[in-house]
């Protein structure tokens, strides 16, 4: 064991079951570029603080150049015995330059160098998922503003329930994801701290500058503690928490439109690029993009719960078990990033059946602007609804569609009823009525898709 970066105390040799269950590498070079990044700006702090020479600062400095440059190039090569990222980068540092590469590491721990990469590692992260979440929220307010005409049905206990514009159910999604991405944002902050200069546990013994530390690597702050510093992952757990939130939206999202693309809705047809066919029943158009987005949801909760439980209960500072961090942490980002992507393309391409989505809304639906046709003849609500409720009772019973109800019929509800009823059986004044802040109206939907584009701009 010889050759271990922590091989010094150790006579016996690692069982290869065992250096295969501690190892980490085979994820965690993912953070190469940020692992290099952080011991680059170390061994400038190392310098300042007299523990490198000037001459060793170039060798190290220039060594890591050449580490980073077979990392870009694709010609690293991970040996056996490299147990992870920080000690793979290492080794070949010392490959190459030879005895200096033992000063890097004076005063770091991979406790903290392993949170600073991850969290230079998810800052990045954090901005291209935010770029994406961007792109799908505009890609439905620009097809909200495009398609404001449109009604169909809207339905609570998936029950028909009013008639609403589609622009209307495109914003109502579009707003749940504009949360997410303002949720990324205050995530962001929280990642931004830089743990370099915690050691393993008790901090750093020579005067390291952590301040240079944090302005080299563009942090906005340094951790406050050092046993916090190295032992928390509460950075992870909200991403990770964060990536069920989103894919929450958006598996709901799916979910209608997976209803609404079936023969029986009819009310959107997949693109071709987002369906896949059937191996044996050619008539076959599924949609299999939007069942992986729902499916993705049970995915990412799973990690973000098994990841609360690593976490549950360990004993303060760093613990193996905090290793599980980063398969969960790159799993999420894959996940949304992927889902992310296939979602714009889904929402952008989707043809929408605007026949079928009117052909759907049915007078029944109107019940309630019955009772508000009351209720503005002066009849408080209550009674208006049970007139109304009387009404449709009455449509049922005769088999006829409310609207084909007589005055007469009406009559026996309420003598309120009149013969501008008629005006009640339109779905466009009927939705035109919604017209306060947030509502369905023409007038409402124009305002959240003015809220939508001003938000854009300043995210
Ligand atoms: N690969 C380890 C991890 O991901 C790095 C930290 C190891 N630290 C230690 N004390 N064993 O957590």
């Amino acid at each position: 064991e010889g050759n271990k970066l922590w091989g010094g105390r150790f006579v016996g040799s690692m069982d290869p079951i065992m250096e295969k269950f501690n190892a980490s590498i085979s994820y965690d070079q993912r953070m190469w570029d940020a692992d290099i990044r952080g011991s680059k700006a170390y061994v400038k702090a190392l310098h300042k603080a007299k523990l490198v020479t000037q001459e060793e600062m170039a060798q190290i400095q220039g060594g890591l150049e050449k580490v980073l440059g077979e990392w870009c190039s694709g010609t690293f090569q991970i040996k056996p015995g490299d147990e992870d990222i920080h000690t793979a980068n290492e080794r070949r540092l010392k490959e190459l330059i030879g005895e200096a590469a033992g000063k890097l590491h004076t005063g770091r721990s991979r406790n903290d160098q392993v949170v600073t990469d991850m969290r230079l590692w998810l800052r990045d992260a954090i901005t291209t998922l935010k770029g994406n979440t961007i792109q799908l929220i505009t890609t439905m307010v620009e097809r909200a503003a495009v398609e404001i005409n449109i009604l169909f049905p809207g339905y609570t206990h998936m029950q028909r329930a009013q008639p609403i514009r589609w622009s209307h159910w495109i914003l109502s999604h579009a707003v749940a994801l504009s949360r997410d991405v303002e949720q990324l944002e205050e995530i962001r902050k929280r990642v931004n701290v830089l743990p370099l200069g915690s050691g393993a546990i008790a901090g750093n013994p020579f005067n390291i500058d952590r301040e240079l530390l944090r302005k080299e690597l563009d942090f906005e702050g340094i951790s406050i503690n050092s046993m916090d510093a190295t032992g928390q992952r509460d950075f992870v757990a909200e991403f990770l928490f964060w990536g069920s939130m989103c894919l929450m939206h958006l598996s709901k999202m799916a979910e209608d439109l997976i209803l609404y693309s079936t023969k029986e809705f009819s009310f959107i047809t997949l693109s071709d690029a987002y369906s896949t066919g059937s191996s044996l029943m050619p008539q076959k158009k599924n949609a299999d993009s939007l069942e992986l987005i729902r499916s993705k949801a049970g995915r990412v909760f799973g990690r973000c719960a098994g990841f609360m439980m690593v976490l549950k209960g360990l004993p303060s500072t760093y613990n193996k078990d905090l290793q599980e961090d980063k398969e969960a942490m790159f799993d999420i980002y894959d996940s949304l990033h992927a889902v992310l992507q296939v979602a714009t393309g889904v929402i952008s391409t989707l043809e929408v059946n605007q026949k079928a989505m009117e052909a759907a809304l049915s007078p029944d639906m109107l019940a309630t602007d019955l009772a508000y046709y009351l209720v503005r003849k002066g009849m408080p609500f209550r009674e208006a609804h049970s007139c109304s409720g009387k009404a449709v009772h009455q449509a049922e019973s005769k088999g006829v569609p409310l609207n084909r109800l007589t005055v007469e019929d009406l009559r026996t509800a309420s003598p309120l009823f009149d013969n501008d009823v008629s005006s009640v059986w339109d779905y466009t004044s009927s939705v035109e009525q919604y017209t306060a802040p947030g509502g369905t109206a023409r007038s409402s939907v124009t305002g959240q898709i003015e809220h939508m584009r001003a938000w854009l701009k300043v995210h």
